[in-house]
């Protein structure tokens, strides 16, 4: 196992964007978990199963091909990153979530990421369970109250906020934290070792570039010599 960056936190706290500056930061591998449960949602919803019905859900995730090349989502052949950001996958991966066998595969194909590359992972049980002996643990939250600010920008970004008031999004935003947190398998909670950021009111940069600058220390900390050695060589 390689070295892992964990980010977890609650929906429309930035997590995705900043895992992903970060990664690139430190040339690291960005893996974003969600996007890997979306795409069981979307597998579910297009093969019609009920999606409550464990032994339904625990085939199909044993029957597909999810991949995540840098910046795209594929499920069996086909790009499916813009497909799964819509409101309908949004609202039913809360069942995907639910599941124990999709979280039990999920899992194995995270850490099997993590295997031959440093990864920046990005998720809700990523420091807790999936990665608990991870380099850096991050819990990233924001206000409700931004975060659905946020999440409503990004819905009309792509073209899908017609119709959705602000408070509609702050009011599933709540139901999403309260099930998150309360969730019997994997619940959402920052582990005991996790650094807490709250960007409320700061700028994804400024965000980054305080993980940044805490990986940086936990590295000079594993080993001075050699971040030494590379500030030098510079
Ligand atoms: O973060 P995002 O909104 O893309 O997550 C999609 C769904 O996957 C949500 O229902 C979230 O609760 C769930 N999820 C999870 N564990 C993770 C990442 C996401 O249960 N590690």
């Amino acid at each position: 196992m390689r070295r892992v960056v964990t980010i977890d936190g609650p929906a429309g706290a930035g997590k995705s964007t900043v895992a992903r500056r970060l990664a690139d930061r430190l040339g690291w591998r960005f893996l974003d978990t969600g996007a890997m449960y979306r795409a069981v949602t979307l597998a579910a919803l297009r093969s019609g199963i009920d999606l409550t019905d464990e032994s339904s859900l625990e085939g199909l995730v044993e029957s597909i091909r999810v991949s995540l090349p840098p910046g795209e989502v594929w499920l069996d052949g086909q790009d499916i990153s813009d497909l799964i950001r819509t409101v309908e996958v949004t609202e039913e991966s809360r069942h995907i979530a639910d599941s124990p066998s999709v979280r039990r595969r999920l899992m194995e194909w995270q850490r099997a990421v993590a295997n031959d590359q440093d990864v920046v992972s990005e998720g809700r049980d990523q420091g807790t369970l999936v990665f608990p002996d991870a380099f850096v643990k991050f819990y990233l939250t924001a206000s409700a109250e931004e975060r659905a600010r946020r999440r409503l920008a990004d819905y009309r970004a792509r073209g899908q906020g017609e119709g959705i008031s602000l408070d509609c999004v702050l009011r599933d935003i709540r139901q999403r934290d309260a099930r998150d947190e309360a969730r019997a398998i994997a619940p959402m909670r920052p582990a005991d070792d996790a650094i807490q950021v709250d960007s409320t009111g700061m700028g994804i940069e400024e965000v980054v570039a305080r993980m940044a600058e805490d990986v940086r220390r936990a590295r000079r900390d594993a080993d001075p010599e050699a971040v030494a050695a590379a500030e030098v060589s510079r």
